[in-house]
C-alpha cells in the first residue's frame, strides 16, 4: 500500500504543501467554497476548510483508483464477500433497498426475505402501539425495556433520543446496555411488569451483559406474570435458536440476520424500538434516507462523493498529516451519542493492522473518534483544539432550521458552528492589542489556526436526514477500510477480553481459588483479592 506510486506521489506532495497556510489558500481563491464543498438532497459538506488543494484531492482520488474502489463499492451492494475472515458479505444496503430487484445470497433472494421481515416488523408495531397487542394480563403496553451493547444498542439510542420530535406513541422507551444494576434498579420500581415488554437484541445471543440483564428482566416479570412472561420477551437475533432454548416464543423472535455486523444493524429489527416510537411512516423515511446516500455513493463520481470525499480527506489527515484521534461535534443536543455510536462504527471496523488478505498494515489506521455537542464543547475542551499541540480534525454538524418556537436560539448555535470552524482555520488574525505589555501574554492569546475541519450542514433533523448522515459514515468507514487494505467487517480484537471475563467472574464471586484454574499476573490477582476482602 505505502510503496505505491498513488501513496508516494501523496507523500511527496504532502512534503511540499507542509507549510501551506488554510488563510492563504482562502486568499488566494476566493471561490475555495464552491470548489471544495458538495451538496446531496438535503445534505451539504463543506470541506474548503481542509488543508488540501485541488491536486490533493485529485492524488487522492488516485489513490482510491489505484486501490480499484469502484470494483469493491459493487462487491459491496452486490452481495460479495467483503468480510473475508468470516467469509460473509456486509449487506446493510440491501436493508433498506425498497426496491424488488433480487439480491441472490446463497440461492435466497435476501431482498425478499428483508421485505417480508420488515413487514412483520411493521405488524408487530401497529399492534403494540393501538393497543391491539396487549400485556399478558390484557393492560395495554406503556414501557419498552430494550437490552442489547454495541451495535445491538448504539442505533436505536442514538436514533430514539434524535429523533424524539417525531414520537408519536405514549409508550416510553428505556435503553439498557451496561451490567450496571445502579441503571436497573430504579427503571424495574420504575416499570410495571404487566405493562412492559422486554426486547433483547443480540445478534450472537450469547453476548454475557445482554444475558445478563436478560435474567435479571425474567426474575423481574416471572413472580407477577408466570408462564406468561414468555409474551412480554421479544428478540431479535440471528441465532433463534439460542433464543427459543432461553424461553423466547417462535413468533416473538425477528430477524437480525448473519450478513449483517452489529454495528450496522439499526436498519433491521434492531431498529424496533425506532419504528415503535416514531410510528412506520418515519422508520421507513429514515430507511430512505439511507437509501439516497446509497444511491450516491454508488453512482456520483469520486470528486461529488460525499462518502468517499470524507474517507479520502480522513486518510489524508491520519496517514498524511499524521493527526491521530477525529473529533465530531454536533450542533444539535439530539445527536448527542452520535459521537458515541461513530466511535463504535469507526473504531470497531477499521481500528485494526491485520491486512484483509494476511500480514500487518505499515501504515496508520482509525482515528480516535471522540466529541461532545457544541455549545458545550466550547466551553470545555475546544481550548485545546484551539491552541493544544496536538491537531485535531472535527467534523461539526449542524442543521439549518431550528426548534421554530426558538429562532435567535437557533441563529447563535448556528453563528456559533460556523465561528469556531472559521476561528480553527484562520487562527488569530486581528493583531493583538500593542498596549499589551509582556510577550507572554501576546504569545497566550495567539491562535494558530491551519486547523483542520468538515462542516455538514442538513436542513433539519428528519427521520430522512439522519438516515442519510448514517449511511454517509458506513460508507466512508467502508471506502477507508479498503484503502488500507483492512477488513471492515470483523472485530476479532473483543474476543480476549470476552474469554478472560469468563474466567475472572469465578474468581470474584469466589467460586474459585487463584491459581487453581488460570495463572494470574499480580496486577489481576492484588485487584481480585482488594474487592473479595472489602466485600467480606
Ligand atoms: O463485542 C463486540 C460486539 O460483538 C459488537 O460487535 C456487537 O455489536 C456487540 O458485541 C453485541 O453483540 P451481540 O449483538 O451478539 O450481542
Amino acid at each position: 500500500m505505502t510503496s505505491s506510486i498513488a501513496w508516494q506521489d501523496l507523500k511527496k506532495h504532502h512534503a511540499a504543501l507542509v507549510n501551506m497556510h488554510m488563510r492563504d489558500l482562502f486568499k488566494e481563491d476566493p471561490n475555495r467554497f464552491s470548489a471544495f464543498s458538495v451538496q446531496v438532497n438535503d445534505i451539504l459538506l463543506d470541506y474548503s476548510k481542509q488543508r488540501v488543494t485541488q491536486d490533493t484531492v485529485k492524488k487522492l482520488i488516485a489513490l482510491a483508483n489505484a486501490c480499484d474502489l469502484k470494483t469493491q463499492i459493487r462487491a459491496l451492494f452486490s452481495g460479495g464477500i467483503v468480510n473475508i475472515s468470516e467469509q460473509k458479505p456486509a449487506l446493510h444496503t440491501a436493508l433498506r433497498d425498497p426496491t424488488g430487484t433480487p439480491l441472490m445470497v446463497e440461492n435466497q433472494d435476501v431482498k425478499k426475505a428483508i421485505h417480508a421481515e420488515l413487514q412483520r416488523i411493521e405488524q408487530f408495531v401497529e399492534a403494540v402501539r393501538s393497543g391491539s397487542r396487549l400485556g399478558a394480563t390484557g393492560k395495554r403496553i406503556t414501557d419498552v425495556i430494550s437490552l442489547g451493547i454495541g451495535g445491538s444498542d448504539l442505533g436505536p439510542a442514538m436514533v430514539c433520543e434524535a429523533l424524539n420530535d417525531y414520537k408519536t406513541t405514549d409508550i416510553q422507551l428505556h435503553f439498557i446496555s451496561n451490567v450496571d444494576g445502579k441503571t436497573l434498579a430504579p427503571l424495574l420500581k420504575k416499570c410495571n411488569p404487566e405493562t412492559t415488554l422486554c426486547f433483547i437484541n443480540s445478534k450472537s445471543f450469547t453476548t454475557i451483559e445482554t444475558h445478563q440483564n436478560a435474567k435479571a428482566l425474567c426474575s423481574w416479570f416471572e413472580p407477577v406474570l408466570g408462564l406468561k412472561t414468555i409474551d412480554h420477551l421479544i428478540a431479535v437475533t440471528a441465532q433463534a435458536k439460542r433464543a427459543e432454548a432461553f424461553g423466547i416464543a417462535k413468533e416473538n423472535i425477528f430477524e437480525f440476520w448473519d450478513f449483517i455486523g452489529g454495528r450496522y444493524s439499526v436498519w433491521s429489527a434492531v431498529g424496533l424500538p425506532i419504528a415503535l416510537l416514531l410510528g412506520m411512516p418515519h422508520f421507513k423515511a429514515f430507511l430512505a434516507g439511507a437509501y439516497e446516500m446509497d444511491k450516491h455513493f454508488y453512482s456520483a463520481p469520486f470528486d461529488q462523493n460525499i462518502p468517499v470525499l470524507m474517507a479520502l480527506l480522513g486518510i489524508w489527515n491520519i496517514n498524511f498529516e499524521e493527526y491521530t484521534t477525529q473529533a465530531v461535534i454536533p450542533y444539535e443536543d439530539g445527536l448527542r451519542q452520535f459521537p458515541d455510536y461513530l466511535q463504535q462504527l469507526e473504531m470497531e471496523s477499521n481500528g485494526k493492522k491485520a491486512q484483509q488478505i494476511s500480514g500487518f498494515v505499515s501504515h496508520a489506521t482509525a482515528a480516535v473518534i471522540w466529541g461532545g455537542v457544541g455549545c458545550n464543547g466550547q466551553h470545555a475542551y475546544m481550548q485545546l483544539l484551539h491552541q493544544g499541540t496536538q491537531i485535531i480534525p472535527v467534523d461539526f454538524l449542524v442543521a439549518a432550521l431550528g426548534h421554530p418556537e426558538f429562532e435567535e436560539h437557533h441563529q447563535l448555535l448556528v453563528a456559533s458552528c460556523f465561528s469556531q470552524s472559521k476561528a480553527l482555520m484562520e487562527g488569530t488574525t486581528e493583531n493583538i492589542d500593542p498596549n499589551l505589555t509582556t510577550d507572554h501574554l501576546r504569545d497566550a492569546k495567539q491562535c494558530f489556526g491551519n486547523r483542520p475541519s468538515n462542516t455538514l450542514v442538513f436542513s433539519k433533523l428528519t427521520p430522512k436526514v439522519l438516515g442519510s448522515l448514517i449511511a454517509l459514515y458506513e460508507h466512508k468507514v467502508f471506502v477507508q477500510g479498503i484503502l488500507w487494505g483492512i477488513n471492515s467487517f470483523d472485530q476479532w480484537g473483543v474476543e480476549l477480553g470476552k474469554t478472560l471475563v469468563k474466567k475472572i467472574l469465578p474468581l470474584l464471586e469466589g467460586s474459585v481459588t487463584p491459581g487453581k484454574t488460570m495463572d494470574l499476573d499480580s496486577s489481576t490477582r492484588g485487584l481480585i483479592d482488594y474487592c473479595l476482602r472489602i466485600k467480606s
